[in-house]
């Protein structure tokens, strides 16, 4: 069952949407060479806390791992696709690409949105990786609309990655959100026509969270049990943001 939120409960949405925003402004402003990943989630678990919220993911039970997440950020670099841990280890080098995904929750809703932050001057393929897979998340975002179909947003995806010569991952999809991180529906970023092809309601609210490969779209799951990794070693990115179905089109609630 897909849950309709009031708008009351949408404003409760856009307060834990609005947090997650000044949270990831905070850490793409920090992410630079030198700095590690263990640094951005020191700095992401004060503003949570200071805000009066909590981490969506820290003690989020993942049951492919067989346990629960240890950190408020997933911070994947280069080659991982998500779920990468934070680590004091993990110094982040110009050339790098970092995806940073947080969530948190507020007043009893959830907010997750992700961003992925180049280190200083990247290759070209890379910059359009970033790009072009930014623009996927945006032109499904505008698919979010009273009436169009889940199938509309996946499918706007797919189209765009795979049209300038990328791929999309299957094994990890989006999903609705609300008093739960994930909700019904699985949003994926292709068509999968086995699935069922829901009509978009006001009050549905989708996290739509492209992830991108520059190869080929198979994920490995590293020996740590969580870090998703590409199998050809290609660089991955991954944007993502909560979006209200409303009777005035998409709402972003994961930006101002
Ligand atoms: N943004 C991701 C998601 O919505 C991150 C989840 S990490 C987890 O699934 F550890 F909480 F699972
Ligand atoms: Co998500």
């Amino acid at each position: 069952m897909i849950v309709r939120k009031t708008a009351a409960e949408l404003e409760k949405m856009r307060r834990s949407g609005l947090l997650v925003f000044q949270i990831l402004q905070k850490l793409r402003e920090m992410a630079a060479d030198g700095v590690s990943t263990m640094d951005l989630e020191v700095a992401a678990a004060e503003m949570i806390a200071g805000a009066g919220a909590k981490p969506a993911f820290k003690g989020y039970y993942v049951p492919a791992a067989g346990q629960a997440y240890k950190f408020v950020l997933c911070t994947s670099v280069n080659d991982e696709i998500v779920h990468g841990m934070p680590n004091p280890k993990r110094i982040l080098k110009k050339g790098d690409i970092v995806s940073i995904d947080t969530g948190v929750k507020l007043d009893g809703y959830y907010g997750d949105s992700a961003i992925t932050v180049p280190i200083g001057a990247i290759d070209e393929q890379t910059e359009k990786l970033l790009r072009v897979t930014k623009e996927a998340l945006e032109l499904a975002i505008d698919r979010v609309r009273n009436g169009n179909r889940l199938f509309d947003v996946s499918g706007t995806v797919e189209e765009h990655v795979t049209s300038n010569g990328f791929s999309v991952v299957r094994e990890y999809v989006g999903h609705g959100i609300g008093t739960q991180l994930h909700e019904e529906p699985q949003v994926p970023n292709y068509v999968d026509r086995r699935n069922e092809n829901p009509r978009l309601k006001p009050g549905m609210v989708l996290a739509v969270e492209p992830m991108v490969n520059a190869g080929r779209p198979e994920a490995v799951v590293r020996r740590d049990r969580w870090t998703a990794v590409t199998k050809d070693g290609s660089c991955s990115a991954h944007f993502e943001h909560c979006v209200a179905v409303t009777e005035n089109g998409p709402w972003v609630l994961t930006r101002p």
